[in-house]
């Protein structure tokens, strides 16, 4: 028995590789489909693997008649229909670990961009102004960094920022003051995190509960001056409020990885001199792109051949 898989978005080519050699397993990398040409072509597959960018949705699962499998090489699952997959037998498998490492260290790089001015310190340079007084920044030793959600990427955030010497708050529901105190930082609720801190950095999947989770009212109880980082998702900053927020000084600067909409050409949040963004690379690296790919790989032919799905 052979299965037909399809790689409907780029993964790394080293973590193909079991795929690859497995036997009975027949590959077919196909990038960049439409969703329609994406409805009429999967019914020949037994197998999906996708990053964040295909939209895995009701009517691509209807179609998908011999589906069994759908592998996210990737932590979040907001692109696939889970409620669809269900229903229609399919399986849905994450890589959840391979890529916590390069999300920490992109957050970290945003947060200390952020403190230091550095990316509008650069485009202006580039732009023949040498000018050393507007990008004054400040020092993070000291400073509250609140984390929300602190799963695997926001623990290892706490970690690295405490490195840094700031004074790490996180809120998360799971989060006891006793499993805190072990980790050497500080509990608070929500409301606490979102008054006390100077940098805040969100880290929770995208849920009916943490869509717009940062809206207009968050803001209001923020100090003025805070800046803000988003390498989770987009939609769990509230766009439109982030930037009227901005606009009327509150917030002094924000560091974007993720959007409402992505991709984009233009979003005007961009428009504003103390917003800066990466193009959703929070895992973006050699590392993390094979470590998913390898294990979502392993899933997908585990599954097939009859075996237990790991999702490590
Ligand atoms: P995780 O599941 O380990 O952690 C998420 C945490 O959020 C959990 O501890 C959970 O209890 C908490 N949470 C849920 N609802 C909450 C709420 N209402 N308020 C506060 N906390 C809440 O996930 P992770 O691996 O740490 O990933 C976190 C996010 O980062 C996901 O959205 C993931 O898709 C995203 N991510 C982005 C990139 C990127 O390229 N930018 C890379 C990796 C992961
Ligand atoms: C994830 O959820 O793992 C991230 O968005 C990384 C990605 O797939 O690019």
């Amino acid at each position: 028995m052979s299965f037909n898989i399809l790689i409907a978005d780029p993964l790394s080519e080293e973590g193909l590789k079991p795929l690859q050699d497995a036997e009975n397993m027949n590959l077919v990398i196909e990038t960049n489909l439409s969703p329609e040409e994406l409805e009429n072509k999967i019914g020949e597959f037994d197998a999906l693997l996708v990053r964040s960018q295909t939209q895995v949705t009701r009517n691509i699962i209807q179609k998908a008649k011999n589906l069994k499998i759908i592998g996210r090489a990737g932590v979040g699952v907001d692109n696939i229909d889970l409620d669809a997959a269900t229903e229609n037998g399919i399986i849905v498998v994450n890589a959840p670990n391979g890529n916590t490492n390069s999300a920490a260290e992109h957050t970290m790089a945003m947060i200390m961009s952020l403190s230091r001015k550095i990316p509008q310190a650069y485009y202006a340079l580039k732009n023949h102004q040498w000018d050393r007084k507007k990008y004054v920044g400040v020092e993070l030793k000291n400073k509250t960094l609140g984390i929300v959600g602190l799963g695997r990427i926001g623990t290892e955030v706490a970690s690295r920022a405490k490195g840094q010497r700031m004074d790490v708050m996180a809120y998360d529901p799971f989060l006891t003051e006793e499993k805190a105190d072990k980790m050497g930082i500080r509990y608070g609720s929500i409301e606490d995190v979102l008054k006390e801190a100077d940098f805040i950095t969100v880290h929770t999947p995208l849920l009916k509960e943490t869509k717009h989770l940062i809206n207009a009212e968050a803001f209001q109880q923020m100090k003025p001056g805070v800046q803000i980082v988003n390498c989770a998702r987009g939609g769990i900053i509230d766009e439109e409020a982030l930037y009227n927020a901005i606009v009327d000084k509150k917030v002094a600067g924000a560091a974007l990885d993720v959007f409402e909409e992505e991709p984009f050409h233009d979003n005007k949040l961009l428009e504003l001199p103390e917003v800066f963004a990466t193009p959703h690379l929070g895992a973006s690296t050699i590392e993390a792109q094979e470590n998913v790919a390898i294990d979502v790989c392993q899933d997908v032919i585990g599954f097939l051949m009859g075996d237990l799905v790991r999702n490590p």
